[in-house]
């Protein structure tokens, strides 16, 4: 331990050592991959890449180093702002959280997080939401979006962070990744892909001066079918950057793990942008540059930040005058961000920052990191959140409600029923709406869960401002004890609110650091007593439930007055209204599960719960490997209490007459990829010592991070520069490699993602209320193939327009010849096990309610078919 702490202080630079990974278990291994792949080999992104290599070719080597990190924690108005190339006119980027909004602003709009996005299954509204957070972005000045979360993918129903993302199934995050970047960067804002990889629990996540951050031991079968599946899809969305995770991966820190880096997003997903750091997930020096980092944030060190130490800055600008790190590796990382920056067309008047993170105030300190900082205007309270934002938000909270159980018709209520009302969580944190920093409270209406992923709110739009908007018949006890004066009379209909909270590990809320710990699977704040208690009283209850993932229902749910459940997932500021939508029928629910629920928390796999404290650094075995969330439960056949993919609405709809046609035939290997396309060339020269000298008179600023040395100090470096001397990691070579089979362009090897089949189904509503449908389409694979696979998995989904009593639609799906591929460890590549197989196309209304089989073999349709799980 001593040693690596030792390392991990010393590893600037010129000095640094690789250092030996400490011990996982056999059979995990992150295989060292050199050099970094250079940017710009696909024809989408060559053009940027030539305006880029054109401004890079004419960069000092300060000017570069300094593109390519943070001016320092706490140093400029975002959560990020890297160094900037006034001469070339490239001005510092502003990097900024979070998924669901601006982080820490005003005038803006909290929208719904990933997981209630997942829960609409509709990708029309996963794009819409895309746009209207791009254009906020966009409007306060931010050039890089961290989000979207696609990583935790929610393989531990406890982890602090799965809400921010879509829900617990590599497809479901894919469209909702992917569609988020379209929509982020139709509108020229960069959007972040994060966590790389494996980030699936917050405790232990962080490299820290006591102990090594987690190491996530994912075999490579189970990288590529599940966790990698969701950032192919972002990187073929053509995301501008990646941020790697805290933890390690197989022993190795992923932000400076080569095998992730440079092998699987810059070589097999043919990754165009840029690699950041979380923040100070960095690490070391040199090792990271090597392994494929491009960006540092917020470019301190991470043992102890804050005192104008860093690992690049001008530690890389010495790395680069003694040899450490060859020329063009550096040349690589700024012309990816650089190209990134143009591929969205930020070189066009794009607006300058006007809010900070740091402070609501209008003036304060421009470096609040520094000791003494010159002060100015930093809030410029621009207004960015308009009512069209507004209603995409509220649409999404809507289409979202998940009903679960309702028996006897009970909902939607009638106008005028009497409504006794429960829960604190009903009504509106009393303190005040963003009276917790970063949302690190778990008090009144739950919109969002905490940490950088949350947003302040510009106003909440509770449940009980939605019953009072609607001049219901309602009296509220703001209570989470069952009030002794509720006075319950027949024909009373009792809502009862509960919920579950998580969120980002520097936050503890109510003795739960970021993951459940303390809560564990069970609402917050007695939330099942209240239900059985009102239950007691009362013959007709309906539970609503804000949660950020899965909660057990099993202390009420049988109870004979319980009529019905909704699951509103978190709502962001539209709380109110898009309920009342559902409660009172204006619309039918057609949120569906993003996830299982379970009857009992050791339904879940055992290497799924969470890991404690070990001494050195703790191991996550991801021994379960396929068999998550629905994957598992199929696989042990233990019967949820609702099922991946659940969801009811007021009226019924059948799926139908389904065709399926094939469209590019199969083989069992994809055909050869494309060749990759020139990248830009530059010197590789060591430049003058002098381009990286402190400028005269300059006026420093301390603790903020600069690129410039000392004159001797560069002297210094660039007479020492010998690359013969330098520890190369084990592998290491500086040519550049063709690509793996499996690469391509951006995503893959482009066969991966050609369309198989077809298929269409009707839809058609046959009850009397109108609503919505998701066909949800999962793959079986054929029997007797040399494979272990998953009963099902989901592959595709789409989801119908307001349908009346009656009405039909045709809504078409796809399977693409990666859905029906496993990945080939051995040969490295995706292969499709059996091309005459017969697959089993099963289309329907939840992972449990498949009663449509296509067959890929006899390329028919049945229905009625008995569900395969
Ligand atoms: C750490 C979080 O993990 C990441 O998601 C966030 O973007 C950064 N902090 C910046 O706040």
């Amino acid at each position: 331990m001593l040693s690596l702490l030792i390392v991990t202080l010393s590893t600037c630079a010129a000095s640094a050592a690789i250092d030996k990974r400490l011990d996982v278990p056999a059979g995990y291994v992150a295989a060292p991959y050199y050099p970094a792949p250079h940017g710009g080999w696909t024809s989408d992104w060559s053009e940027s890449y030539r305006k880029a290599s054109l401004i890079v070719s004419n960069l000092t080597l300060a000017e570069k180093t300094n593109i390519t990190a943070g001016s320092g924690i706490f140093m400029g108005r975002c959560v990020g702002n890297t160094g900037s190339a006034l001469r070339a006119d490239i001005p510092q980027l502003c990097l900024q959280d979070g998924p669901l909004g601006v982080r820490n602003s005003d005038h803006n709009t909290a929208f719904p997080p990933g997981i209630t996005v997942g829960a609409t299954f509709d990708k029309d509204l996963m794009h819409a939401r895309g746009v209207a957070i791009g254009e906020e972005f966009r409007g306060k000045g931010v050039n890089v979006h961290l989000g979207p979360s696609v990583g935790p993918l929610g393989r531990k129903p406890r982890g602090g962070r799965n809400w921010e993302g879509f829900g617990a199934d590599p497809v479901l995050q894919g469209f909702g990744g992917s569609l988020t970047i379209e929509g982020v960067q139709s509108v020229g804002v960069i959007a972040t892909i994060k966590h790389f990889i494996g980030n699936e629990q917050e405790q232990y996540r962080m490299y820290s001066l006591v102990q090594p951050g987690i190491s996530s031991n994912i075999d490579d079968r189970t990288l590529h079918e599940l966790y990698l599946w969701p950032f192919a899809e972002g990187v073929r969305s053509g995301v501008g950057a990646v941020m790697v995770a805290y933890n390690a991966v197989n022993g190795s820190a992923c932000s400076q793990n080569s095998y992730l880096i440079n092998n699987l997003l810059k070589d097999e997903l043919g990754f165009q942008g840029f690699v950041m750091s979380d923040w100070l997930a960095q690490i070391s020096g040199v090792p990271s540059t090597l392994a494929g980092l491009d960006m540092s944030m917020p470019g301190d060190i991470n043992t102890i930040p804050l005192l104008g130490n860093s690992y690049w800055m001008y530690e890389y600008s010495r790395a680069i005058l003694n040899g450490s790190v060859p020329v063009d590796r550096l040349d690589d990382s700024v012309t990816r961000i650089l190209a990134a920056w143009f591929q969205m067309g930020q070189d066009q008047s794009y607006p300058e920052p006007n809010f900070s993170t740091n402070t609501q105030d209008a003036e304060g300190p421009l470096y609040p990191g520094a000791l003494v900082s010159p002060t100015g205007v930093v809030n410029e309270f621009v207004v960015v959140n308009t009512s069209e934002h507004a209603e995409v938000a509220r649409n999404i909270s809507r289409d979202a409600i998940t009903l679960l159980k309702n028996n006897n018709g009970s909902l939607p209520l009638t106008r005028n029923a009497t409504l006794k009302v429960f829960g604190t969580d009903a009504e509106k944190n009393p303190d005040g709406i963003n009276s917790c920093s970063d949302q690190g409270c778990d008090k009144g209406t739950l919109g969002m869960g905490w940490g950088s992923g949350s947003a302040r709110y510009p106003y909440m739009d509770s449940p009980i401002d939605g019953f009072k908007s609607r001049g219901a018949n309602y009296t509220f006890f703001n209570t989470d004890s069952f009030p002794s004066n509720s006075n319950p009379t027949t024909g009373d209909t009792a809502i009862v609110f509960i919920n579950a909270d998580s969120g980002e590990n520097y936050i503890t809320v109510e003795n739960n650091p970021g993951d459940r710990t303390s809560a564990n699977l069970n609402a917050w704040h007695n939330g099942d007593q209240l239900v059985k208690d009102v239950a007691a009283k009362y013959t007709n209850v309906i539970v609503i439930i804000h949660t950020v993932g899965p909660i057990l229902l099993e202390a009420w749910h049988d109870l004979p007055s319980v009529s019905a459940i909704l699951i509103a997932h978190l709502p962001g500021q539209e709380a109110g209204d898009a309920l009342m939508q559902v409660l009172y029928g204006d619309v039918s629910p057609s949120g569906h599960l993003p996830y299982t629920i379970p009857k009992s928390e050791s339904d879940y796999p055992a290497s799924a719960s969470l890991v404690g404290f070990e001494l050195g650094q703790p191991q996550d075995t991801f021994s379960e490997g396929l068999y998550i969330d629905y994957r598992h439960f199929n696989k042990e056949a233990i019967t949820p209490r609702y099922a991946f993919g659940h969801g009811l609405s007021y009226t019924t709809f059948t799926y139908t007459n389904a065709t399926i046609t094939s469209v590019t035939p199969l083989t069992a290997i994809p055909p050869t990829r494309p060749a990759k396309g020139a990248t830009p060339s530059y010197s590789t020269a060591i430049p003058p010592a002098s381009e990286a000298y402190w400028p005269a008179n300059f006026n420093r600023i301390w603790r903020y991070l600069y690129s410039w040395l000392e004159k001797a100090d560069a002297d210094a470096a660039a007479a020492a520069a010998n690359t013969s001397t330098y520890p190369y990691p084990a592998g290491y070579s500086n040519v550049q490699k063709a690509g793996p089979a499996a690469g391509g362009v951006q995503g893959g090897n482009p066969a991966l993602f050609d369309i198989a089949y077809n298929i269409s189904v009707v839809v058609t509503n046959t009850g009397r209320r109108s609503g919505k449908a998701v066909a949800q389409l999962y793959v079986q694979y054929p029997t007797g193939i040399d494979v272990d696979t998953p009963i099902i998995q989901l592959r595709d989904f789409a989801k119908t327009a307001e349908l009346a009593g009656g009405e039909s639609q045709t809504l078409e799906v796809r399977v693409t010849r990666k859905d029906v591929s496993v990945w080939d460890v051995g040969r490295q590549n995706w292969v499709v096990p059996s091309v005459e197989g017969d697959y089993g196309v099963w289309v329907g209304a939840a992972s449990d309610a498949l009663a449509l089989r296509c067959g890929t073999a006899s390329e028919t349709c049945e229905e009625g078919v008995a569900s395969p799980v």
